[in-house]
């Protein structure tokens, strides 16, 4: 049984850092989970990293929309998310984050090897533009009418009525997402890898089983055109790591996304001492397998492996695509409360109920997988809580109360343990192929075994019977050790349940191998119920919670956090002197981390105000530009000088701030009307 030792990396797709973890996203990190935690009960050497990903546009906009910088929003996510983490038993050895010196240094490693050996290559291309916003607007933030079928309301990129794929310039009557305002074409250059110079690698590297067949097949399709070039740069304004030497240039966040993988396990070797440089060259013996979702194929499979393959590191051994989690039947839904949060789960029901649910589901297919929710409740209270944990609490109190709390020292049917241990094997199979539906359907015919034959043999009649009583210790002693090979072989899927039942038995962590030999004249602790059954109403309050939830969070936004004040009458309003002004001088204040110093030139009159702009402009950009203040406001005393007045200014940062544009006809010392 055993085989020689292996090394292997192992990742799951790195989670946005712009929301939280639902259990869609969970199917893959247990998918990923339960092939690592088998591995390792396996004697492999084996690494599991992720990282949370936390560049890019959504994330820049989500974090302004909430009034946070990207860092504050990243670093609170980085929580959340570590702990849903652990919170369904998923061990990563390192969860880190794209946003790393490790990433940083590695993006510009990869990408200078690229563009030294030639696979990058520039030109101008056109972009949508939105004008107000002032920034350059991915396909995903630009909605419009379908040129196809004319659908309102349709993504830049493809149109979810007809279907049709297009470029966000083919929108008829397009919108920036951002600001709302009419996009404008503009010119940029922009720098390509040249995926094209792959294409004989790619090739073979799909040909030899790099992915399933179904993604291999999609991926060739490409091949028949000519092989794009991927566009790896973004201009700013950008969240993400400033490409060197190319000012206000940024990597695309999908070119740093999957380095964020071997920047994770940087990390890990740095703290761990392990040899990174040689887990990564190109004749490295290690394994490195990438667990995905079907919707991120093409990054793993095409782009990724060449960009691995011309940055001089080793290729992947595999990436494994799985489908998208649907809830009764149907795609998540918010307004069902299918929507589930991993966290909003947790408050009702046991983590490893869905891991084994999942496990129950889940094959090597890229398939979608149901949640049912009402099979999971009965699937859960049949095998787990009826069949699997039924056994030992069947024979646990009989060695406790008649038998000193000892098992025998021999098995009444020792083939009947064989045919279990034999049985085990095809289900390591099964594990290592990912078929963990197969797996489990197995474990829980040896599980109906196991309960038959304590049926049969009837403990509870022959106890009663002086004269047959010795042959219960026998009875349960095999039925405790058919549990726990049950057990050893479901410990991927059931760490904590696992840690439970080994810690009644008393014995040291199970390992695959454990499963050759049983436990025998061994003293085990009393028995402890292990799992419990789930109740409807565990389910209908996880609904209606989720419902709530998405009910709050479309209810959220400025309005929501911060009400509007109490009504004030024309009077007071009147009472107010807006008055144009010149910021003839701005300056950092030292010590203060929002605050500027401005001048302000009324025109005859000067005004020293503290304002909260630092985070969006830097001094220089503001001198000499016109702004409204509320120049009648009393004096305040700050911790840094006296204020004189008050600059108007609104939203998060950068155009949304009020400055007034001298061409508008502005002039200092004009009362705002
Ligand atoms: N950040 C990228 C991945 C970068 S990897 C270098 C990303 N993030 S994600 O948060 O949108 O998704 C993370 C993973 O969860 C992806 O593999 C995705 O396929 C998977 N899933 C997200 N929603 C899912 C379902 N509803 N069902 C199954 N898997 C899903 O993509
Ligand atoms: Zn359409």
């Amino acid at each position: 049984m055993t085989n020689p030792q292996r090394k292997m990396l192992v990742t799951s797709a790195l989670p946005y850092a712009n929301g939280p973890i639902h259990l869609g996203h969970l199917v893959e990190y247990i998918q990923t989970d339960i092939w690592v935690r088998f591995q390792k009960m396996r004697g492999h050497e084996c690494h599991y990293v992720c990282a949370d990903d936390a560049h890019g546009t959504p994330i820049m906009l989500r974090a302004e929309a909430d009034g946070v910088s990207p860092q504050e929003l990243i670093d609170r996510m980085y929580q959340e998310h570590s702990r849903d983490f652990a919170d369904f038993l998923v061990g990563f050895d390192n969860f880190y984050t794209t946003h790393s010196e490790e990433n940083r240094q590695l993006s510009e490693l990869v990408y200078q090897r690229l563009n030294q050996a030639g696979h990058i290559s520039r030109r101008t291309i056109k972009q949508f533009y939105d004008p107000e916003r002032g920034m350059y607007l991915p396909d995903r933030f630009v909605k419009g009418t379908c040129p196809n079928c004319k659908s309102d309301d349709q993504y830049g990129d493809n149109c979810e009525v007809c279907g049709a794929t297009y470029s966000p310039t083919e929108l008829i009557d397009p919108k920036s997402v951002v600001s709302g305002a009419t996009p404008v074409e503009k010119d940029s250059e922009q720098l390509f890898f040249k995926v094209d110079d792959f294409r004989d690698f790619l090739q073979e590297w799909l040909d030899r089983g790099g992915t399933q067949p179904e993604i291999a097949n999609k991926q060739r399709e490409l091949f028949e055109h000519e092989l794009f070039e991927w566009d790896i740069s973004r201009n700013a304004p950008y969240w993400g790591f400033a490409i060197p030497g190319e000012p206000e240039k940024y990597f695309y966040v999908w070119l740093d996304a999957p380095i964020g993988y071997l920047a994770s396990f940087k990390n890990l070797c740095e703290q761990k001492g392990l040899d990174f440089d040689a887990f990564l060259a190109p004749e490295s013996t290690a394994e490195l397998y990438h667990f995905i979702g079907k919707d991120i194929a093409r990054f793993h499979t095409l782009f990724w492996p060449a960009e691995l393959k011309g940055a001089g590191f080793r290729t992947p051994t595999a990436v494994w695509c799985h489908g998208f989690l649907t809830v009764n039947g149907q795609k998540m839904s918010k307004s069902r409360g299918t929507f589930i949060m991993a966290e909003t789960y947790r408050k009702h029901l046991n983590a490893e109920y869905l891991r084994y649910y999942y496990a129950a589901k889940l094959d090597n297919s890229i398939d979608d997988i149901d949640l049912s929710l009402d099979d999971f409740q009965a699937r859960v209270n049949s095998d787990l809580v009826g069949k699997l944990v039924n056994i030992a609490s069947r024979c646990a109190g009989f060695i406790s109360k008649n038998f000193d709390g000892r098992l025998g020292d021999a098995l009444p049917d020792p083939q009947m343990y064989e045919d279990f241990v034999s049985a085990l094997q095809g289900i390591a199979d099964d594990y290592e192929n990912r078929q963990y539906s197969k797996a489990v359907r197995e474990i829980m015919a040896l599980a109906d075994q196991a309960n038959q034959y304590i049926d049969a043999a009837k403990p509870w009649v022959l106890i009663k019977d002086d004269s047959q009583k010795h042959q219960v210790q026998g009875i349960c002693t095999l039925g405790l050790n058919l549990f726990r090979l049950l057990v050893i072989s479901l410990k991927p899927v059931l760490p904590l349940t696992t840690e439970k039942v080994e810690s009644f038995f008393g014995i040291d962590p199970l390992c695959w191998e454990d499963a050759e030999s049983p436990l025998l004249d061994h003293p085990i602790n009393r028995f402890k119920p292990l799992l419990t059954r789930i109740e409807d109403l565990q389910i209908e309050s996880m609904i209606e919670d989720t419902k709530e939830l998405m009910e709050t969070a479309s209810k959220s936004g400025p309005l929501a956090e911060d009400p509007i004040s109490p009504e004030i009458s024309y009077d007071e309003f009147a009472k107010l002197d807006l008055r144009v002004a010149r910021i003839a001088k701005a300056e950092q204040v030292e010590g203060a981390d929002k605050l500027l110093r401005l001048t302000l030139d009324l025109d005859g009159e000067t005004r020293n105000v503290f304002a909260g702009v630092k985070s969006a402009y830097r001094p220089e950009q503001l001198e000499g530009r016109l702004t409204v203040m509320v120049a009648n406001l009393a004096p305040r005393k700050m911790r840094f000088g006296v204020s004189e007045g008050m600059v108007l200014a609104a939203g998060p940062g950068g155009k949304d701030i009020f400055v007034l544009n001298p061409d508008d006809g502005a002039k200092p010392g004009m009362r705002v009307k």
